[in-house]
């Protein structure tokens, strides 16, 4: 039986948890609402929250309501470049007068022999800004507009990026049907946010996206194997949102997990989910902690690792001490790892961790990295395989 589940990233899900606001939001302004302001959105939120599934769906409903969509891939050499070809190609298939008739060969004469040979109107001298007003407005005709969209963001080249908002922006002054929504990790949104050439980013609509609350992804786990001919019940469904911590990419993982687990039986089982955990913890370490802590400043591990002796959120005059550092050299680094995302305030004078599992990760790099004490490894000798080898010649 096929797994419905959809752990991988980019990976559009069956059942979505949460989001409707958002993607009701963008679905109203899509519908003859031009000027407000979710026509212009950021999604933005830390690795594995759905940032590219959301901006998805906003490309279907998009679409759905008779938009054109022109998606900007970040891995391009030249952003400009490509919305340009993206934009020619599209009308090449939509517009009617894409071509020219052009009567070639015999002429009058030979009239039973004309050829006609239809020229590209579009091959060399119209303007990227004509063309996407162009396509706006065949769009717009029956009801529709033109959206564009960008993901990763943060990984865009600036002046690109800039070139493109600006072509984006006399589109908008000019009264053409147009939406906009990018989406990128907040703190290479923040980031960029804060040059000069971002300013139509600053205020485009804001969307970020987290975690969802533990019912909501028990029951988007729920949901998702209804649709399949086997059943889970809502002891076992609240196990797996727990263990999911409403992380989106974990609600995935679990429930693939916890569906392979039981085989061939008809209900997953409530020891088919319990079984998760430690795949969970070692998944998160591979594909979302371990990345994250590669090649991280020592004054941040340090921080991070002060926090460990910590149940729950920690006191920040604690971590102070146990560092030994004064106020200000604690606050630096705890607002460093805010907005890398890695750990969040939790009240006045207390941090805790941001993504589920960060403290297990933590514990397994300790393992994986034996620390000071053990002896550097710097020794060169020769292997006793290859001597033996050279002994029995
Ligand atoms: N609202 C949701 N409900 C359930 N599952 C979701 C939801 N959004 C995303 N997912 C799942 O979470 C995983 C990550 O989604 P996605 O790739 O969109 O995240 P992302 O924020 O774009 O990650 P990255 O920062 O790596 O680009 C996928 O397996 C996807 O199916
Ligand atoms: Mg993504």
């Amino acid at each position: 039986m096929e797994n419905p589940f959809r752990p991988s990233f980019g990976a559009v899900p069956v059942a979505l948890a949460g989001r409707s606001f958002a993607l009701d939001s963008f679905e109203h302004a899509l519908e003859d609402h031009p000027g407000s302001e979710q026509r212009s959105t950021l999604i933005s939120g830390a690795r594995g929250t759905g940032k590219t599934v959301l901006l998805t769906e906003m490309e279907m409903i998009a679409q759905d309501q008779g938009w054109e969509v022109l998606r900007l891939h970040t891995a391009a050499p030249s952003l400009a470049g490509e919305l340009r070809e993206l934009v020619l190609e599209r009308l090449r298939e939509v517009d009617p007068e894409a071509s020219d008739l052009r009567i070639s060969g015999g002429g009058i004469a030979s009239i039973g022999s004309v050829r006609t040979e239809r020229v590209d109107r579009y091959a060399g001298e119209m303007t990227t800004a004509t063309a996407l007003a162009r396509l706006a407005e065949l769009a717009g005709g029956s009801g529709g507009g033109l959206l564009l969209s960008v993901d990763e963001v943060q990984s865009v080249d600036l002046d690109e990026l800039a070139g493109v908002t600006q072509l984006y922006q006399d589109l908008v002054r000019t009264g053409r049907p147009v939406a906009f929504v990018g989406a990128g990790i907040r703190s290479g949104i923040e980031a960029l946010l804060g040059k000069d050439k971002a300013t139509f980013l600053r205020r485009a609509h804001r969307v970020e996206l987290g975690t969802v609350d533990l019912g909501t992804a028990a029951e988007t786990i729920r949901l998702t194997v209804a649709g399949t001919a086997k059943r889970i019940g809502p002891e076992a469904a609240v196990l797996a949102g727990e263990i999911s911590c409403g992380y989106p990419y974990l609600i995935q993982y679990v429930g693939a997990q916890a569906f392979e687990n039981s085989a061939d039986a008809e209900e997953i089982a409530l020891e088919d989910v319990a079984r998760t955990r430690g795949s969970a913890i070692r998944q998160m370490h591979m594909n979302v902690h371990g990345p994250a802590l590669r090649g991280i400043a020592p004054g941040k591990l340090a921080y991070l690792e002060a926090m460990l002796e910590d149940d729950g959120p920690s006191s920040t005059a604690e971590i102070g001490r146990r560092l030994g550092r004064d106020h200000g050299y604690q606050s630096v680094y705890r607002r460093r790892l805010i907005e890398e995302d890695l750990i969040e305030p939790a009240g006045r004078g207390y941090v805790r961790f941001s993504l589920p599992y960060l403290r297990d990760s933590l514990l397994l790099r300790r393992q994986e990295h034996p620390g000071p004490d053990s002896p550097p490894d710097v020794t060169v000798r020769r292997t006793r395989s290859r001597s033996q080898e050279a002994r029995r010649r």
